[in-house]
């Protein structure tokens, strides 16, 4: 009898992984069969006769030298956007709007053993990051009354310990029907000298998330969209899960997106200087979009205005705000976001034993969310503080740590308390209880109490 895994499911050129299939027992099959059922070989095939085209490095310089400042641009300066806060508290206050949460990504540069998500970073209580996230969303959820539909997308690697976390912390409060989890799609890394799948057991293929942007393919998927619709809602507040310091669902941004009609807003911050790696919001040939900055020029990202501040200084928090009709649009397969490659060196099984390579051996493909931007009719770009929002959680030591983290998270929490005229302890961690204050107008006029606990202070109160 003919194998009907090996004769139609698996190419012919894949012959790494037909080897590994025919040393296995029909017993030890389910699991490898089960992967590649996942697997689109055609869209593998095409991706890596892409990888074969060299790129034009000339021509993506072309194209950056005529990249411009976004034209739809609100700045920290702008007088008009305090206006904007009641039309977001509005949209709030109807029901219209959903938080969607994305925690599939492997973390290896943090190098923690469980989904970054359950990463303790508050600096006094140690909450995690989940549980940050969640406090605000069930804090938004009492203030305007109406529930806030959270969309968590996981992936196969943080899946059950998101979870289990979530149940385990009772969904922070939230009705667990307005928690919905769904997990993001994978590829398989292709061997870099053949373009063949790799595998990382006898039964296993080389398999990990398929970057953030595969958010589109994984809410149609999961049915999350027509969901969306049925429960009302028309604008989603977008996050990584990396940055505690976000505010979600802000009024602010959600006013100014809904004042300018805009598909998709994005946060920015300003640069801290031209060599810093975050992606750039800038306009080309009519449109708004991320540049990675590994793709931007160095002598025009070093470009500065008269009063020597960066000509382009607009960096990317992946904070964003989307309409629901917006992802529907991209969703129908009207704008495929492009997949990304990266040069890795991926453990591989050569058919006896797990190889360590010593170099980079392996390609894997990614999407990434921002690469929508440019099929937004509005993408509106808004400036925010980067020490009120924006200090994401991304390596184990330095820049980006839990300690840089944490600090950032008490420094904030010592301005917001300061600017509400209420004196505070020089030195020591601080933390401020999410169910009195989402931002710092907040704590004007609250009663305040600031009590010591674990070595630093609690700050807790009622707000007028
Ligand atoms: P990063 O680009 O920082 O990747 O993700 P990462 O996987 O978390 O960390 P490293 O690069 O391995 O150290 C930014 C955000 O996008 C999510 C992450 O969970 C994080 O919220 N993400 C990333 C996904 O949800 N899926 C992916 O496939 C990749």
């Amino acid at each position: 009898m003919t194998d009907p895994l090996s004769e139609s499911a698996i190419p012919a050129s894949q012959h790494r992984l037909l080897t590994a299939w025919k040393a296995l027992s029909a017993h030890d099959r389910p699991k490898l069969a089960a992967e590649v059922a996942e697997v689109d070989f055609e869209l593998l095939a095409r991706l890596w006769t892409q990888a074969q085209t060299a790129q034009s490095t000339e021509t993506v310089a072309a194209r950056m030298a005529r990249a411009g400042v976004p034209r739809q641009l609100v700045r920290l300066s702008d007088p008009d956007r305090q206006s904007a806060a009641p039309l977001g508290e509005g949209l709030l206050r109807e029901g219209r709007v959903g938080v969607i949460l994305v925690a599939g990504g492997q973390g290896t540069r943090l190098g923690f053993d469980q989904p970054k998500g359950l990463y303790p970073i508050s600096p006094v209580r140690g909450a995690t990051l989940f549980a940050l996230f969640g406090e605000q969303i069930r804090e938004l959820v009492r203030r305007f009354g109406r529930p806030i539909p959270w969309f968590v997308m996981t992936s196969e690697a943080t899946h059950e310990e998101t979870v289990a976390a979530f149940a385990a912390e009772n969904h922070f409060g939230l009705p667990s029907d307005d928690v919905y989890f769904f997990r993001q799609g994978r590829l398989p890394a292709l061997d870099r000298a053949t373009g063949e799948v790799l595998l990382s057991g006898p039964d296993a293929l080389a398999l990990s998330p398929d970057g953030h942007g595969g958010l589109i393919k994984a809410l149609q998927d999961a049915g999350l969209l027509e969901v969306m619709a049925t429960r009302g809602l028309t604008t989603l507040f977008y996050h990584q899960v990396d940055n505690p310091l976000v505010r979600i669902a802000d009024p602010t941004t959600l006013g100014l997106h809904v004042r300018h009609r805009a598909e998709v807003t994005t946060k920015v911050v300003a640069k801290l200087n031209a060599a810093e790696k975050v992606g750039l919001l800038a306009d080309l040939d009519g449109r708004t979009e991320v540049i990675e900055y590994s793709d931007f020029p160095a002598e025009l990202a070093r470009e500065t205005l008269p009063d020597g501040s960066l000509r382009f200084w607009a960096g990317n928090t992946a904070i964003h705000v989307f309409e629901r009709e917006f992802l529907v649009r991209l969703a129908s397969g009207a704008q495929e976001l492009p997949y990304h490659r990266a040069i890795k060196k991926i453990p591989f099984w050569d058919g006896t034993r797990l190889v360590e390579p010593d170099s980079e051996n392996a390609l894997k493909f990614e999407r990434f969310i921002f690469d929508s931007l440019p099929a937004a009719n509005v993408a509106l770009v808004v400036e925010t503080d980067r020490d009120d929002e924006f200090t994401p959680l991304k390596n184990a030591t330095g820049d980006f740590s839990p300690d840089h983290v944490r600090r950032a998270l008490s420094a904030r929490a010592r301005t917001w308390l300061r600017d509400a005229s209420v004196s505070v302890p020089d030195e020591g961690a601080i933390e401020i209880d999410v169910r009195l204050a989402l931002s710092s107008s907040d704590l004007h006029g609250a009663a305040i109490e600031i009590s010591s606990r674990a070595g630093g202070w609690w700050v807790t109160g009622r707000r007028p």
